[in-house]
């Protein structure tokens, strides 16, 4: 018996005990690969000696300080790192306890900046459909995830939703990728415009897609189109790198390899690796600025900003990966992930496309490969692979509704950044079985 409120009031998950790399282990002794880091959020594995090292040395000295009175100096030497490694011109963090609140305060850092400079009227977001930002009110709205909104709907704040980027549905036969990147950023500036001079106050997107319709990447050209059109309507670019960022996909951000720096960029997962709950915006200096020469104050807070233990986790987190050359190795392992992906999955029957970059891949399901029919989504294909998957020994993270929030089917892998070759091929060898036995009780 539970008195926890579990995510499905009907299932009770398997007790987790331990870890130790890439795998953990349940109370019955079951081991498992952590194929998809809970939700890209373990990138160093389980059990870093450092990061216990880090946290223990922090609680010893000091476990809380309420940023009303203090700093602290784990909260400030993170600060320091993150600045050291953001983009150019990003030089003030905001740190929170996740990515849904990361969100929540980017939005509202936005509006205020506008507010504070003397654009009010500004008051519009854009987003994306099929993409996720988070649960909390705010975040849920600009997020473009249907089945997740839904319910919640009469409450959300009012959010424009342009296309996604997702070319093995979207793109046309007589498009060049270049071309449907174009095409997805003159809808971005149609809608701007159809709002209106200033009125619109950001941009909001997931640099790689993730949860919701699986590692989709942008077309090439797309994001420096978008930031080009966001410049040329004082619109401010929030990208949500919560999932894709912090090294996830071979970079420190994601953006990158896009060659654009965002206004905003809110990170969460893998900043703290799982050791502690905690998230970020990075604020470019205008933005910040501003504040300062007008009120001084960002009307926000919480009562865990900067919490000290979850600081010296995720600067112990970061520490690792610059010291053990973690990024490397996302790009190497992601080369052969990919490799082994292809090799096993190109020819499936129900396999219609993979896809993602880094450590950060999606395989997406269909009925039939040629017309590209996903499978029915009364079947719940997701539960049925994640539950062949467990057995396995295999921890992955399926989603449906991968098309509109209700058609399609994906499972979303992201490893750990420590993840050596052999683990690799288990993944994918389980990961196939998996599959083809959650097919074969569809029948
Ligand atoms: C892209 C993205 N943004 C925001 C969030 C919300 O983060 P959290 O669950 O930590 O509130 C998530 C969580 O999955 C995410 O993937």
């Amino acid at each position: 018996m539970t008195h926890i409120i579990h995510r499905h009031l009907h299932v009770t998950p398997p007790v987790a005990v331990s870890g130790d790399g890439v795998f953990l282990t349940d109370a019955a002794g079951q081991q498992y690969i952590d194929a998809c880091g809970g939700a890209a959020v373990s990138c160093l594995g389980h059990n870093h000696p450092d990061v216990r090292a880090a946290m223990h040395a922090q609680v010893d000295r000091l476990a809380y300080a309420h940023t009303s009175f203090f700093t602290t100096e784990a909260a400030e030497a993170l600060a320091d790192q993150l600045v050291r490694t953001a983009p150019s011109g990003m030089g003030h963090v905001y740190f929170v306890s996740g990515g849904s609140e990361a969100i929540e305060a980017a939005l509202k850092l936005a509006r205020q900046y506008f507010v504070e400079l003397g654009e009010p009227d500004r008051r519009v977001f854009i987003a994306r459909r099929q993409s996720y930002h988070g649960n909390t009110l705010g975040a849920l709205a600009v997020g473009g995830n249907e089945p997740r909104r839904h319910l919640y709907e009469p409450l959300l704040i009012d959010v424009q939703h342009v296309s996604p980027c997702y070319a093995y549905r979207d793109q046309r036969g007589d498009e060049t990728p270049e071309d449907y990147g174009r095409r997805l950023a003159e809808e971005l500036a149609d809608t701007i415009e159809r709002y209106g001079p200033g009125r619109v106050i950001a941009f909001v997107a997931e640099t790689v897609g993730g949860a919701t319709q699986g590692a989709t990447t942008a077309p090439p050209g797309y994001y420096r189109a978008v930031r080009e059109i966001c410049d040329r309507h004082g619109v401010l670019l929030i990208l949500d790198e919560v999932m894709c960022g912090m090294g996830r996909t071979g970079t420190l951000h994601a953006c990158e390899q896009e060659s654009v720096v965002p206004d905003l960029m809110v990170i969460a997962k893998g900043l703290g690796g799982g050791y502690q709950p905690i998230g970020a915006v990075l604020a470019a200096d205008r933005l910040v600025t501003t504040l300062a020469a007008g009120s001084g104050f960002f009307q926000h807070g919480h009562t865990y900003l900067g919490h000290p233990v979850a600081c010296a986790a995720a600067l112990a987190v970061q520490q690792v990966i610059a010291r053990d050359g973690l990024l490397l190795n996302v790009q190497v392992r992601g080369r052969t992930f990919e490799r082994l992906l292809r090799e096993r999955f190109t020819g499936h029957p129900h396999v219609g496309d993979v896809r993602g970059r880094g450590l950060f891949w999606a395989v997406e399901l269909v009925q039939d490969r040629v017309s590209q029919a996903p499978f029915d989504p009364a079947a719940r294909l997701h539960v049925r692979v994640k539950r062949e998957c467990m057995a396995r020994g295999l921890m992955t993270y399926p989603m449906p509704g991968t098309i509109d929030g209700h058609r399609g089917d994906h499972i979303l892998l992201a490893p750990p950044f420590i993840v050596e070759d052999s683990h690799l091929e288990v993944i994918v060898d389980r990961l196939h079985g998996a599959i083809d036995a959650a097919i074969a009780s569809l029948d």
